[in-house]
């Protein structure tokens, strides 16, 4: 057990709020969503104020999540405009590229205006309209972010889609929102390396029909080709458009965005989120878990193809009149000091990455931190998945100097923004831990068969009042939202995390209990991975499951068992790899593929998926009761077979 780190007296007052505060505001915020929320939606900027606050029910067959209902207002006024005031000539973004070698960007808020008001109407000039769905698919630029607040400005929905999706994926995600609109770059640079993003796109759009438009930024000046009639370059656009675009009044439950995120079964889910409630959370929580206040600078390493790049490295920070740096690279591009370079260079005074690039970083040494200065650095935190105690410590005191507070937020795509999280002025700290719940959030422990656990336990994790951040919806789909949230226990948000609660009331994020894997804090679904195999011609049938990485959290393991005729082989094994890559992403690579004659079936023909993952995680003990199996023998096969781990 390691030990906890107490919140220091400088902490305590510095920030916004300290334990006692902490904790008269969290009863008041349960007691009284309506008044806590109400005064908390003041911080925006209302085109109409609202007088509802809360209307929202969790009612089996009737779920409804309405925040502010009868207020109006524009997220990109909230981001950009309000501030021109203030803070006209203040960094609202600082760009790092790849090649530290090339110079970084500031934009200024007003330089920040007149581009998104650019980039509004080079959409508007596509045709784009309030309420349709504007696909983005982008590298961490910061046109990506004009982008984003482009589609804001005019009521446009985005639905951006992480630059390391494949052709497949982005089209799925193009036809499940029908959007007919496209904005990519030529190409994106990561790690010295070039990703085709335009090639992508078009190779996706020979999968579906129905897109118009195609927006390409230059960022490389690649050669691509570009189709007459569909394919428009932004800059020769821009030249003919304004640099004026008004906003578009919008209602607080209008669509701000869809994110398309895995799910434990199908195809993934588009989360949908709205205006109103999802920015006073994302910023309300950017400036509580973050402490952050004016002047601090901001830097979350997360791309705006994921949740956390929406919240909190655009949406929460720009809000709340912040400098957030946008970084195009990886942590270990050109070398593993390249995070601590980047802190230096800038100042960094928040700093928010993912576990996995703490392990990675800590798998590289103290010396490569130790050589850089990072004393500009007062908060550190993470997101994404659970942190193992070693690397808090190491993230503690090697990169925090034993300094900075380490805050763990627990949260998801469905969520918006922090749910459970310690706050630096507040919360004594325990490595590996989010700690408490954030204001207005109710968690609750319950068993299999939803009996709520009391006190220290270990069930699965459910919430079970709303919060202005939660989705509303699944898009187009509102029965799947129902059924994947809010029917496992009847009443309340399934999250499908497992978690502890220890005997101090602390929250320990155990893992998903579902389907779902989260490698290297990306999630994706097993099914997902399953059916990119199983499309595969020499491939019969595959169950995928995750086991414990090293690196990754989580590894993706895939049985597989071929065509009738069709022979294991090495060079199979590889193929099959490239497969998974190319149809889903880089990211959905097994990292394990076990040839199997068979697949363990209960005699209905369930895959037994229980001892598939205790084979992959080596734990061969308790394999539990194979007495129910259609073919006990193909237990012992799997066995026999097991394939070494990396
Ligand atoms: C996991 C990312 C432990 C969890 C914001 C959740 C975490 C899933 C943490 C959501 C954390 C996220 N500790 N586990 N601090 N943060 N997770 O939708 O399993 O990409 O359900 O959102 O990541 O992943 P998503």
């Amino acid at each position: 057990m390691s030990e906890i780190h107490p919140v220091t007296k400088d902490w305590a007052e510095r920030a916004w709020v300290d334990d006692a505060e902490y904790k008269a505001l969290y009863a008041r915020s349960v007691s009284d969503p309506d008044g806590f929320w109400g005064e908390t939606g003041k911080r925006l900027d209302w085109i109409k104020p609202f007088t509802k606050v809360k209307n929202t029910s969790f009612a089996p067959g009737n779920v409804s999540i309405k925040w502010y209902e009868d207020g109006t207002l524009n997220v990109a006024a909230n981001c950009v405009d309000r501030h021109l005031a203030k803070r006209g000539d203040q960094t609202a973004i600082i760009f790092e590229a790849d090649d530290p070698n090339e110079p970084s960007r500031h934009i200024t808020y007003r330089e920040l205006h007149t581009e998104v008001c650019r980039f509004a109407n080079v959409l508007k000039a596509q045709g784009v309209k309030r309420g349709d769905r504007v696909t983005i698919y982008m590298p961490m630029i910061p046109e990506a972010g004009y982008a984003m607040l482009a589609c804001a400005r005019i009521g446009a929905v985005h639905s951006v889609v992480f630059g390391g999706f494949s052709p497949d994926s982005i089209a799925g995600r193009i036809t499940d929102c029908t959007s007919e609109y496209v904005i990519t770059a030529d190409e994106g640079v990561r790690g010295g390396r070039k990703i085709p993003l335009k090639a992508n796109i078009d190779a996706a759009l020979e999968k579906c029909s129905g897109v118009k438009s195609v927006v390409v930024v230059k960022r490389t000046g690649a050669d691509v080709p570009m189709k007459p009639g569909r394919d428009v370059w932004f800059d020769e656009t821009a030249k003919g458009v304004s640099t004026d675009c008004p906003v578009e009044e919008m209602g607080a439950e209008d669509p701000l965005f869809i994110l398309y995120t895995s799910g434990s079964t199908g195809k993934p889910k588009g989360v949908l989120h709205t205006t109103g409630g999802y920015l006073v959370y994302a910023s309300y929580t950017h400036q509580m878990s973050f402490d952050y206040h004016d002047g601090d600078i901001y830097w979350c390493t997360a791309d705006v193809g994921w949740v956390t790049g929406h919240s909190y490295v655009l949406y929460g920070p720009l809000a709340n009149g912040a400098t957030t740096l946008m970084f195009e690279g990886v942590p270990n591009w050109p070398s593993v000091s390249r995070c601590w370079e980047v802190v230096d260079k800038h100042k960094v005074n928040i700093f928010y990455t993912a576990p996995t690039a703490i392990r990675a970083l800590m798998g590289a040494g103290d010396e490569p931190v130790k050589k850089t200065s990072r004393a500009s650095l007062k908060l550190l935190a993470t997101v994404g998945e659970p942190i193992n105690p070693e690397a808090w410590e190491w993230y503690y005191r090697v990169v925090g100097d034993s300094r900075c507070p380490v805050i763990d937020t627990w949260w998801q795509t469905e969520t918006g923004g922090h749910m459970i999280t310690p706050l630096p002025g507040a919360t004594p700290l325990k490595p590996g831990s989010a700690t408490q719940p954030f204001f207005g959030v109710k968690p609750e422990l319950v068993d299999s068969d939803g009996k709520v656990l009391e006190g220290a336990a270990s069930g699965n994790l459910v919430i079970t009042d709303s919060w202005p951040g939660q989705m509303r919806t699944v898009y187009g789909d509102h029965k799947r939202f129902e059924e994947t949230y809010f029917s496992t226990y009847k009443g309340k948000y399934f999250t499908g995390d497992g978690c502890r609660r220890d005997e101090d009331g602390y929250y320990w994020i155990t893992g998903r209990v579902d389907d779902v894997l989260n490698v290297s804090g990306h999630r994706l679904g097993t099914a997902e991975v399953e059916s990119a195999l199983v499309a595969h011609p020499k491939v019969s049938e595959s169950a995928v499951v995750g086991y414990p990485h090293a690196m990754k959290g989580q590894g993706i393991y895939a049985y597989v068992t071929l065509m009738s005729g069709e022979v294991a082989s090495e060079e199979l094994r590889k193929e099959l790899i490239l497969w998974v890559r190319k149809e889903i992403g880089p990211i959905a690579s097994p990292d394990v593929i076990q040839f199997a004659p068979g697949l363990p079936k209960t005699r209905s023909g369930k895959i037994m998926r229980r001892i598939l993952r205790k084979i992959a995680e080596d734990d061969f003990t308790n394999l539990g009761d194979t007495s129910t199996l259609a073919d006990p023998a193909v237990v012992t096969d799997l066995v026999d077979n097991r394939q070494n781990k990396k």
